[in-house]
């Protein structure tokens, strides 16, 4: 069997969960490894985990050529200057067949655009990694639904919800580093899911033409006194001076270029979602039929007494951004299949070794960097964005949010 060798940039949190993905996955290598922190552990990882010799480089010239497909899960602020050194690497030789990004593409429309044209530089294919697209129970819920969908027309509304109790490292909570708060930060996967499942089975991700976006924000936990003094004591961000959303919401508006149906993806998402720890929840509704997926619904459940509660391991091998250690708790026994994790690596693999592009490619990274872009517009303006209006499209280009810019104290209500 033929074997993709994959190279990480970055061995943070993502990294590791990839990397993990990647057991379950025949075919697949994890050859080499560059990162500011974290790459001996993951390359140890690796190794005892059958997924190879995995080397530690110490630059992206050097992983690129160390194998055959890189991917980029390093913080959002460093995407375009990375993508920058892979185009550098390609163009001095470096045999590479695939680029691998994960999401968000960009801060900005500008800096997705950027993404993509570098990719174009080295004429390899690309997956973008939304990996809510790949959760088996979105493929389940789409093969199950398939004959229905036909029968009775497409779903008219999607309602796609991402929650926990707020991220692990400073630079997200950082809207000047990360590009936003919660919206930049998972907003871009429950738009995207709720978008996929409305298109019309068998049809591609961007068939449903976007044609408005309406969205609200807010800071309800992390502007008030004790939790504004918790980040700025644990990761050294000031929410006074630079704060961003821990709360959106907002309605994007579908047409369907066929016959002119308009449908709707409501998204809501939170960092101050003080429950077990990572909620996904999505469902779709059409004319005679639903859908409807929790991840917090495990046939597992474990049960620790405040007694016992000293001996607990790490609450988050769990479940992701978990808050507890004692009580009932959800535990779910592989969150890396679960969330998709290993069905996008897998896509990857096989796209990369055929020579195409994965299903989401880096140009699909952009179209959902807009439709972000779009909803933290509409929040601003406080109104519907007309996404088919003459010269949006510009002023999406031209746009990076106050929150990113870091003055949105007014906006966001900080006292
Ligand atoms: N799909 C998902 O569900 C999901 C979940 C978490 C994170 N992410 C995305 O993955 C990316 C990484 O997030 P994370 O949670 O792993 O972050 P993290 O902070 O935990 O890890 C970042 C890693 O990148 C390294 N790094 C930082 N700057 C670098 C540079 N200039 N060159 C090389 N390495 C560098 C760090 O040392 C670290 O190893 C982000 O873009 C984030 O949006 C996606």
């Amino acid at each position: 069997m033929e074997t993709l060798r994959v190279g990480f940039i970055g061995a943070g949190f993502i990294a590791k969960f990839e990397a993990l993905a990647m057991t379950h996955i025949r075919g697949i290598e994890l050859s080499a490894v560059y990162a500011k922190k974290g790459s001996e552990q993951l390359a140890d990882f690796a190794k005892k985990n059958g997924l190879g010799e995995c080397k530690v480089c110490s630059s992206v010239a050097e992983l690129c050529n160390n194998c055959d497909a890189v991917a980029i899960l390093a913080p959002n602020f460093v995407r375009v200057e990375l993508a920058g050194e892979i185009v550098e690497a390609v163009k001095a030789g470096a045999p590479l067949k695939g680029l691998i990004c994960e999401k968000p593409l960009g801060r900005t429309v500008k800096e997705a655009q950027e993404l993509v044209r570098l990719a174009k530089e080295t004429k390899l294919p690309t997956a973008y990694l939304e990996n809510q697209i790949y959760m088996p129970a979105i493929k389940a819920q789409l093969e199950q639904l398939a004959p229905t969908q036909k029968a009775m027309g497409p779903m008219a509304l999607a309602r796609s919800a991402e929650e926990h109790a707020g991220p692990h490292e400073g630079w997200f909570w950082d809207p000047t580093q990360q590009g936003g708060g919660v919206l930049s930060d998972m907003g871009c996967h429950s738009i995207a899911v709720s978008w996929f499942v409305l298109n019309p089975v068998g049809k591609p991700p961007t068939f449903l033409k976007p044609v408005s976006v309406s969205a609200e924000v807010g800071l309800l936990k992390w502007g008030l006194p004790r939790w504004r003094k918790a980040l700025l004591d644990n990761y050294g961000v000031d929410y006074t001076k630079t704060p961003a959303e821990d709360f959106a919401t907002g309605m994007v508006t579908f047409e369907n270029p066929e016959n002119g149906q308009r449908v709707k993806a409501q998204f809501t998402n939170s960092w101050m979602y003080d429950k077990q720890g990572l909620r996904l929840m999505m469902d779709g509704l059409g004319p005679g039929y639903a859908f409807e997926i929790n991840s917090l619904m495990s046939p597992l459940t474990v049960f620790i007494g405040d007694d016992a509660a000293e001996a607990v391991a790490d609450a988050e091998t769990a479940l992701e951004k978990a808050t507890a250690t004692r009580g009932l708790l959800t535990v779910q026994p592989n969150e890396a299949d679960l969330y998709g994790y290993v069905a996008e690596f897998v896509d990857a693999r096989n796209a990369f070794l055929e020579g195409r592009d994965a299903l989401l490619n880096w140009e699909y990274g952009l179209e959902i960097t807009k439709l972000c872009q779009a909803a933290y517009m509409a929040a601003e303006k406080g109104q519907v964005v007309d996404l088919t209006a003459p010269g949006i499209d510009q002023e999406l280009e031209n746009y990076t949010s106050l929150i990113a810019q870091g003055k949105a104290q007014e906006q966001l209500n900080v006292k």
